[in-house]
């Protein structure tokens, strides 16, 4: 394996996107590489995705992730190895993601009498529908796994630098719906019904408070309505008027603090307007937060191995690599792939320079782990 060949990968990953659960291509793609360079597979059970496995296949345990699904999105750049599927792109780097994972894994290979244990290297599907990683700790093939490393492509710093930072780096997503529940009636008779228009508007507007009044303002939060519903004509007074939206917070103490009061914030307002509410919460990916100390040994591996070091920004983005470190501790370092472009933009790219590099840092740190945590 070289830079020129880990790039063709790359490419071919590129020009082959595939959505959320139908990663059946990519998936036999990265098998046939794996097995014909050696590389055990454990049986997932799964269609999609694949967990591969290197060393002894006893403990310690390293895990490496990448996510393998693309988005229904048209892409837009000029790469002579643009998609070849129309309305589907590797907008958001997992091709970047697959190929630098499984450079890792190769070069892992070339070592693998010397790893003091396993390295197992998740190759995950549905990401974008945060399903993925679910699936995948469902197998419980990794619930032996002590440590969970991961990298994701970032436009905003340039091939060869690495972003790290220690605690919360993503946050939480969650999904909300209320129905605001009154009386219809005839428009010109308003005190006939109990009109649900103005309770809903009254919670919308409120609703701005709970992040402004009721979140310490050293944490970070957002809470976004992003849909509203009610009536269908000029004359009538609805029966009911519905919302939803979405919640993100860095820590599990924000989170469940802002749906408690959300909750009551619509129930009361509803009542107040003489109307009931329902409301549904829908618990999305978890916050994912970086462990502090293996962000510090991470960092220094890779400036010794001649990285920029960066912290990057946190993001109101999720990711549900977060379920990973529900099992053990881990973190999720961004890897620089310039390009100007935000992830999921139709002409996001990724600089295939960053791959090698990449490659041998997320290989090194997970030996250099694995010594670690055999007491080396
Ligand atoms: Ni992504």
């Amino acid at each position: 394996m070289d830079e020129k060949w880990l790039t063709e990968v790359f490419r071919w990953l590129h020009r082959n996107p595939e959505l959320a659960m139908e990663e059946r291509k990519t998936t036999a793609y990265l098998r046939g590489i794996l097995v014909e360079n050696g590389v055990r597979l454990l049986e997932t059970g799964l269609e999609t995705g694949l967990i591969a496995e290197l060393g002894t296949g006893g403990g310690p345990t390293v895990a490496l992730r990448a996510d393998i699904d693309a988005l229904p999105v048209c892409e837009q750049t000029d790469l002579d190895y643009a998609s070849r599927r129309p309305g589907f792109m590797h907008a958001c780097g997992h091709d970047f993601h697959a190929a630098c994972m499984l450079g890792a894994a190769l070069l892992l290979k070339a070592r693998e009498a010397a790893l003091p244990g396993t390295v197992k290297v998740i190759f995950q599907p549905a990401e974008e529908v945060n399903r993925g990683a679910a699936l995948m700790v469902a197998t419980g093939l990794l619930d032996d796994v002590g440590l969970f490393l991961s990298g994701h492509t970032y436009p905003w710093y340039p091939a060869g630098t690495l972003g790290v930072r220690p605690g919360p780096v993503m946050a939480s997503a969650d999904r909300f719906f209320a129905k605001i529940i009154g009386k219809g009636c005839h428009a010109a008779n308003p005190e006939r019904g109990d009109d649900p228009i103005p309770a809903l508007a009254a919670v919308v507007t409120a609703a701005q408070s709970v992040v402004s009044r009721r979140v310490n303002p050293f944490d970070s939060a957002v809470l976004s309505i992003t849909r509203v519903a009610a009536g269908n004509t000029w004359n009538v007074t609805p029966e009911a008027a519905e919302l939803e939206g979405t919640v993100r917070a860095m820590t599990e103490a924000v989170r469940s603090d802002i749906r408690r009061r959300l909750e009551s914030l619509v129930s009361d307002t509803a009542r107040a307007y003489g109307c009931t509410a329902e409301f549904r919460y829908e618990r999305g990916p978890a916050p994912v937060i970086n462990d502090g100390e293996l962000c510090r040994r991470a960092a220094a591996l890779a400036r010794a191995q001649g990285l920029a070091v960066e912290e990057n920004p946190p993001s109101m983005i999720a990711e549900d690599f977060s379920a990973y470190l529900d099992i053990a501790p881990g973190a999720m370092f961004r890897v620089g792939t310039g390009g100007g472009y935000d992830n999921h933009h139709p002409r996001f790219t990724a600089d295939p320079a960053a791959l090698m590099p990449a490659a041998r840092f997320f290989a090194a740190l997970a030996e250099r782990e694995l010594r670690r945590l055999a007491g080396e």
